[in-house]
């Protein structure tokens, strides 16, 4: 089977988009499976930098189709300044080689205002959301009063779907005191959007048959990681979709997602709220934050860091239904004189194997930890696994001991080529 699913096996930012786009020379398609302009996907090519939210990362490569699936949540102005953005850099974006799945749900102004309210409301218990809307969008998918793209090629009708969604919403304001949404206004933004989206639009189910029976490689691109998935991640501190593999099918009305990468940072970031058992807020952290560049490509927050957490990578291996990893960012760590591991969690007077479901105990687990000697050398940029330093390969293997799955390749820096390719992908 040819195709490849790349999911970020920690709390997102992994690289999956550097990645992506490295894999993306083989590949004919690059699928988006779910998530919206949460992500924020960063990709250096020479002196280039791409920064992309809800566009598939294969789309700075010439002659591949990226797909934005079904299960993707999509915000018709966002998609159409990103794609401005990437034209103002000289890529191509046309119905050519950009589809956008008919039954995929719109992200509409009010789920952004709903979303950064809710977090307002919840103050010091926010869960630290990127406030675009992803979670009320989601909402309203599977309360049944999504307006989707195929709605706005029938204008006509516009109306009608609008005013059953915000039958809803504008109950909702109503209680809180807030004044009810203006459909009026809402339709007149729709439609003046509408014939900007619908050249895009297809069926993204279609496009994938097409692809299977032409023997073409299909890359499904995965946003956050599995930590953030709303069934296996730390909840509440989630994000609104399943981030695991499984939903590269679900997500885009294929059931052939092929091998699964897990695409794993050498040591750990978070950036939101919630629970991080490796965190660190003392000088490594900071050095952690400073050497990798750790701030959000969507929202420019500082990223919290910490130690790579064996016990939780193992975990989503087994959840996110990953085959192999791809290790990123281990030049971040070329600096550290001893590198800790996390195996164990202990709360309560009693050691985890695992991260407990209760949000509770998560956020009092302590990490057991493992030390292992530093490299002390630049990695940066090597290409060639024989070029490592001997404690860095000792790292990379006890990762893959620790974890239960090998590393398929390793990144070295954020440069597309610098990037070693362990086990033959595609
Ligand atoms: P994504 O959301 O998983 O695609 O990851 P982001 O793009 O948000 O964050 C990863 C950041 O690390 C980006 O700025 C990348 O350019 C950068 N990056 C990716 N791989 C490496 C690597 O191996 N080394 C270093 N130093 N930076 C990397
Ligand atoms: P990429 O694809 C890291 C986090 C937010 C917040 C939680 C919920 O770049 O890896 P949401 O807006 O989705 O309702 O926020 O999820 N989050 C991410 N963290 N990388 C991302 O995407 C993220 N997308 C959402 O910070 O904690
Ligand atoms: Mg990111």
């Amino acid at each position: 089977m040819a195709n490849i699913t790349v999911i970020g096996a920690q709390w997102g930012d992994e690289g999956k988009g550097k990645v992506v786009d490295w894999l993306a020379e083989k590949a004919d398609v690059v699928a988006r499976f779910q998530g919206g302009h949460n992500a924020g996907h960063t990709l250096v090519i020479g002196n280039q930098v791409y920064k992309l939210h809800l566009l598939p990362s294969g789309i700075v490569r010439k002659g591949k189709l990226s797909i934005i699936g079904n299960g993707v949540v999509i915000d018709p102005w966002a998609l159409l300044e990103e794609i401005g953005t990437l034209r103002g850099q000289g890529v191509e974006v046309s119905p050519e080689n950009l589809l956008v799945s008919e039954n995929a749900p719109l992200i509409l102004p009010l789920h952004g205002a709903i979303d950064r309210a809710l977090e307002e409301a919840r103050g010091a218990s926010k869960i630290g959301t990127t406030g675009r809307g992803i979670g009320p969008a989601y909402e309203d998918k599977v309360g049944r009063r999504a307006l989707r793209v195929c709605d706005l090629a029938h204008p006509e009708t516009l109306r009608q779907k609008l005013d059953n969604a915000l039958m809803y919403h504008n109950a909702l304001l109503k209680g809180l005191g807030a004044a009810p949404l203006d459909a009026d206004e809402l339709v007149a933004s729709l439609t003046e959007i509408a014939p900007k989206i619908t050249p895009y639009a297809g069926s993204c189910w279609q496009a994938l048959d097409r692809a299977r029976n032409d023997n073409k490689k299909v890359l499904f691109e995965g946003a956050q990681g599995i930590m953030l998935d709303v069934d296996h991640g730390t909840y509440p501190f989630v994000t609104s979709s399943n981030t695991v593999a499984a939903n590269a099918a679900t997500g885009t009305g294929t059931s052939k997602a092929g091998t699964v990468l897990g695409i794993t940072k050498a040591y750990t970031t978070r950036v939101g709220s919630g629970p991080f058992p490796t965190e660190l807020t003392d000088d490594i952290g900071e050095t952690l934050g400073q050497r990798g560049h750790e701030f959000g490509t969507t929202t420019g927050r500082k990223r919290r860091c910490g130690w790579f957490d064996a016990v939780q990578v193992r975990q989503a291996v087994k959840t996110g239904g990953l085959d192999h990893l791809v290790l990123t960012k281990l030049d971040v760590m070329d600096t550290l004189g001893e590198v800790k591991i996390c195996i164990a969690y202990e709360a309560r007077g009693k050691k985890y194997d695992y991260l407990p479901a209760s949000s509770d105990l998560q956020a009092e687990v302590k990490p057991v930890y493992e030390t292992l000697p530093g490299w002390q050398k630049s990695i940066q940029g090597v290409r060639a696994f024989e070029d490592l330093p001997e404690n860095a390969v000792k790292y990379i293997r006890r990762l893959e001991e620790l974890t239960g799955a090998t590393c398929a390749a390793i990144s070295t820096s954020p440069e597309r080529e610098d990037t070693i390719l362990v086990k033959s992908l595609f």
